[in-house]
């Protein structure tokens, strides 16, 4: 099972392939920010992905949509909600953590 490190914090968890990065967090009991039940409609699970992007999802229609509504994205900007976990370990970081 792939890793998934949280920054800020600095918190390494185990994040199950297949499932959306939002699911990984609350697995391990991690607060993310979420108001649509990951519908990719609030925008709260707004992460950026720092590395081992390239096994996770592409980023899809409504996910490219949404992240074109927030201030203050990035090329790694990604929502957590759309994200589908791969084989490799990856890092992210919340900006509401920062
Ligand atoms: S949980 Fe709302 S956009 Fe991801």
């Amino acid at each position: 099972m792939p890793n998934m490190t949280v920054m800020p914090i600095n918190k390494t968890v185990p994040a199950a392939e297949g499932a959306s990065i939002l699911q990984a967090m609350l697995a391990a009991g991690m607060n993310a920010p979420s108001q649509c039940n990951g519908e990719a409609k609030c925008g709260g699970c707004h992460i950026f992905v720092l590395e081992g992007r390239k096994s996770l999802s592409k980023v899809q229609r409504l996910e490219n949509e949404r992240l074109d509504s927030l201030v203050g994205v990035s090329s790694k900007s990604r929502l957590a909600c759309q994200v589908i976990v791969g084989a490799e370990n990856f890092t992210i970081e919340m900006p509401s953590f920062a």
